[in-house]
C-alpha cells in the first residue's frame, strides 16, 4: 500500500529520510507492506510537489546544485505554509524544519494545519512538542490522529518504545538519560586533555555540534528533551522555564580528572521522575560512577535508564548518532504508524 508522505524542512534529517526511500524503498515495500511516496516537500527556498510521489533522485540533485528544492522540476518559490500543505494531498507529514524555541515556529504552524487536514503527524524538531504539547496531543485526539516523535528525544535511542511497550505493566517512577551527543562529545575530550575550545571544535569537525553550540552546551536540547519526556512518559505539562537547568561550560579538566580518580566521570544527565504527586526534571553536570551505564558513555553515545516499579532498571544506549540513524528514526516512527493503522498489503 502506498502512504502518502509530506515533509518539511529538508536538511540533514529530511535529506537522510529521501536517501533511505530512496535507497531502500523495495525492500520497505517487501518487509512492511508500505511504499513510502514523498508527495511534496518544503523547505525556506520553495516547495516541490507532486501527487505520484517525487522523483527522489532528481530532488536530492536539485538541493544540491541550487540550495532548495524550488528547483525541482514545477517546483515553486513561493509555495510554503497551508498553500503548501493543501498542495501536499498526504496522509502523513514529516516536521523536521529547524528547532525554535522561541515561538516553535514554522513546526508548530505546520504541524497543526496538518492536524486539521487529518494528516498524521512524525515531529523531528522539538519546538511544537515543548511549547504547545497538550494544544498538540488534544488537538491530535480531537480528530483521531496520530502525533508520533521518536526522533525528538536522543534518536535513535528508544525510549518512548520502552516506556509504551516493553515496560507495559510496569510503573516508571524515574527517567534518567544523556540525551544530547554533543556535550557527551565535548566532556570525553576535555577527560583526554583537549580545552573545552578544542572539545567544541572537535564536535564540530565531525558534523555533530552546530556552529553555534549554546543549545546543547548550555542545555536547552537537553532540557527540551526532559520537557516533552515528562509530558509524554508522566502526563505532566512542564515548560522549559519549569526545568532547572546548568549546562557545562563550568565543568573544568580538573572537575573531570578529580571524578576521573574517584572512578567516576561527569556527565550531562536529564533526569525526569516522580516527586510526590507531580513531576521534577532537572538537567545539569552529575558525578556518575564509571561503572555505571551512563558514567560509562563517551564520545558521541547516548543512553536512557528507566527506573520502573516492580521491575527495576531497563535501559539502552546508542553509539549513532546524526543524520542518518535520525531519518532511520523518523521511518521507525512512520512503520510504526503504518501498523497501527493498518496500511499494509499483506
Ligand atoms: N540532525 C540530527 O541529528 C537531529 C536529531 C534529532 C532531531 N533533529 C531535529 O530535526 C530537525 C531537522 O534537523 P536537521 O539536522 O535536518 O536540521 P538542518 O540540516 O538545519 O535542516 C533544517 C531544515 O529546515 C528547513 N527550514 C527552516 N526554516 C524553514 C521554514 N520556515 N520553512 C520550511 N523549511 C524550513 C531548512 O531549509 P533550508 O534547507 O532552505 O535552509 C532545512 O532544510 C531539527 O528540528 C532538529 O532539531 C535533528
Amino acid at each position: 500500500m502506498k502512504i502518502r508522505i509530506a515533509m518539511t524542512g529538508f536538511g540533514t534529517v529530511g535529506q537522510g529520510v529521501a536517501t533511505l526511500i530512496r535507497e531502500h524503498g523495495d525492500e520497505y515495500e517487501r518487509l512492511y507492506g508500505v511504499r513510502l511516496s514523498l508527495t511534496a516537500v518544503a523547505d525556506r527556498g520553495g516547495a516541490a510537489t507532486d501527487a505520484n510521489g517525487l522523483d527522489l533522485d532528481a530532488l536530492l540533485r536539485a538541493k544540491a546544485d541550487s540550495g532548495t528544492v524550488a528547483t525541482y522540476l514545477g517546483g515553486k518559490r513561493d509555495l510554503a505554509g497551508d498553500a503548501f500543505l493543501d498542495a501536499a494531498d498526504a496522509q502523513v507529514l514529516i516536521e523536521a524544519s529547524s528547532t525554535n524555541f522561541q515561538d516553535a515556529e514554522p513546526g508548530w504552524s505546520y504541524a497543526r494545519g496538518a492536524l486539521a487536514r487529518g494528516m498524521d503527524l512524525v515531529l523531528a524538531s522539538k519546538g511544537a512538542l515543548v511549547l504547545h504539547f497538550r494544544e498538540l496531543f488534544d488537538a491530535a485526539s480531537a480528530g483521531d490522529r496520530r502525533i508520533l516523535f521518536g526522533a525528538t528525544v536522543g534518536a535513535p535511542l528508544p525510549v518512548l518504545e520502552l516506556a509504551d511497550r516493553v515496560l507495559t505493566g510496569t510503573t516508571l517512577t524515574a527517567v534518567e538519560g544523556i540525551f544530547n551527543a554533543t556535550t557527551n562529545s565535548i566532556l570525553t575530550s576535555m577527560e583526554d586533555g583537549l580545552s573545552y575550545d578544542e572539545g567544541v571544535r572537535r564536535a564540530q569537525a565531525s558534523g555533530i555540534a552546530e556552529t553555534d553550540p549554546t543549545l546543547d552546551v548550555d542545555g536547552w536540547d537537553a532540557a527540551a528533551k526532559a520537557v516533552i519526556l515528562a509530558n509524554a512518559l508522566f502526563g505532566a505539562n512542564l515548560h522549559l522555564d519549569d526545568v532547572p537547568r546548568e549546562g557545562i561550560r563550568g565543568v573544568t579538566k580538573a572537575d573531570l580528572q578529580a571524578a576521573r580518580e574517584a572512578g567516576e566521570s561527569i556527565r550531562l544527565i536529564a533526569r525526569i521522575a516522580r516527586d510526590g504527586e507531580g513531576v521534577r526534571a532537572t538537567v545539569g553536570p552529575v558525578r556518575r560512577p564509571l561503572t555505571d551505564t551512563l558514567g560509562r558513555l563517551r564520545n558521541e553515545e547516548m543512553g536512557v535508564v528507566m527506573h520502573a516499579e516492580p521491575l527495576g532498571l531497563m535501559d539502552s544506549t546508542v553509539q549513532a548518532t546524526g543524520g542518518i540513524p535520525t531519518a532511520l528514526t523518523v521511518l521507525r516512527d512512520i512503520f510504526n504508524l503504518a501498523r497501527e493503522r493498518g496500511w499494509r498489503d499483506r
